[in-house]
């Protein structure tokens, strides 16, 4: 178990800015989670904890080690990628032993580490088998596991799960969660799924563009976003946004739309009150939208229905309220026509709320 801590990281290749005073602290035994869209620096990041790049300015420190000039093999990390990279040729414990073998750990040793790395992955059984006689997801646990049998300080991985399918993600998702409680390790992991960071993460950073937009527990990501791009970026299908003017100051805040009507906005919790007339955008997730009035919440707005898209458990509604589409999660057996105008009822204090040039909470 060790912290780690990202001190005014900044990393160029060639011309290309990648990192840019970026900083990050890690607590000890803490799953963090780098979610972003590609490109976004995630890769660049992981790999400048694991010492895998040349960073070009700060520092990295590791269980209160500053580690930036030492080699990965002195930083005592574990590191796992989307591409297993198994020795082909070497069975499942010929794998998991070798870079033991190679740091001349002593033959009990060793024994005694795979065995408890095979059990908690549950691969005793796969031991004497070589990669090609495994599924895809036990070959990610054996990439997993040549990890664990390591003496390491901290865990990175690096879309560990994306070459899987899906119900495969699913359920080395939940050992993987599992495992962080069991060992309690430091754990640094990169997606852009974001299920997998809002299930995974003690805390998720989001990225954009080489920067952390918003370093929080997966709750508060998802209910307090600090900006448009990270309410945009958590939640499937994406939040709703409804773009106007904000009228009416403190005492009856109400958002404007472009056709004259005004969607109250009574109980949101302004962060500054902005002022008369600022353009702004109203920002609800499909859930939060309640067809059926129900007298507490005072945010409404009329939605033109377009499509009813059935997913089984629940449905989709789609329509638009002005010249914006939105999406409300309805139940499955609700019955709406397309073309047919529907009330749309939320709590404006479960709402955001941004400003419309730069796209901070308001
Ligand atoms: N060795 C390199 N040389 C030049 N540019 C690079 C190098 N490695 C990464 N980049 C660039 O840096 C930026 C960030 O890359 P990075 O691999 O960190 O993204 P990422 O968030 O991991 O994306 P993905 O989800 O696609 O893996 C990209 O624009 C990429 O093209
Ligand atoms: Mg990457």
């Amino acid at each position: 178990m060790a912290s780690v801590s990202v001190r005014d990281l900044d990393v160029t290749f060639g011309h290309l800015k990648v990192l840019e005073k970026l900083n990050l602290e890690v607590e000890e035994g803490e799953f963090i989670v780098l979610l972003g869209p590609s490109g976004c620096g995630k890769s660049t990041l992981l790999n400048s904890v694991a010492g895998l790049l040349d960073i070009t300015d700060g520092e990295i420190w590791i269980a209160g080690d500053n580690v930036t000039w030492k080699e990965p093999k002195d930083r005592h990390i574990g590191m796992v990628f989307q591409s297993y990279a198994l020795y082909p040729r070497m069975t499942v414990e010929g794998n998991l032993s070798f870079g033991l073998k190679v740091a001349r750990v002593p033959k009990d040793e060793i024994k005694r580490r795979i065995d408890g790395a095979a059990s908690l992955l549950q691969i005793e059984s796969l031991l004497k088998r070589r990669p090609s006689q495994l599924s895809g997801g036990q070959r990610q646990r054996v990439a997993i596991g040549r990890a664990l049998v390591r003496d390491v300080n901290v865990f990175l991985f690096d879309e560990p799960l994306s070459n899987l399918d899906a119900k495969l993600r699913t359920e080395l998702r939940v050992e993987l969660k599992k495992l962080h409680h069991k060992l309690n390790s430091t754990m640094i992991y990169v997606t852009h799924d974001q299920i997998e960071a809002l299930t995974l993460a003690d805390r998720v950073a989001v990225m954009h563009g080489g920067v952390i937009q918003q370093l929080a527990p997966p709750k508060e990501i998802y209910r307090r976003p600090v900006n448009r791009f990270v309410a945009g970026f958590v939640g499937s299908p994406a939040m709703n946004f409804i773009e106007g003017t904000l009228v009416g100051g403190k005492g009856a805040p109400a958002l404007r739309l472009p056709d004259g009507s005004e969607v109250v906005l009574a109980g949101y919790d302004f962060i500054d009150v902005p002022g008369e007339g600022r353009p702004a955008v109203l920002g609800v997730r499909p859930e939060q939208v309640e067809l059926a009035s129900s007298e507490a919440n005072s945010g409404i707005f009329r939605i033109e229905v377009s499509l009813v898209d059935p997913m089984g458990a629940d449905s989709l509604l789609w329509g638009s309220v002005g010249a914006d589409t939105v999406s409300v999660r309805i139940g499955p057996d609700d019955d709406y026509k397309v073309g047919e105008t529907v009330t749309g009822h939320f709590f404006p204090d479960h709402a955001s709320v941004f400003d419309a040039a730069t796209g901070a909470r308001l």
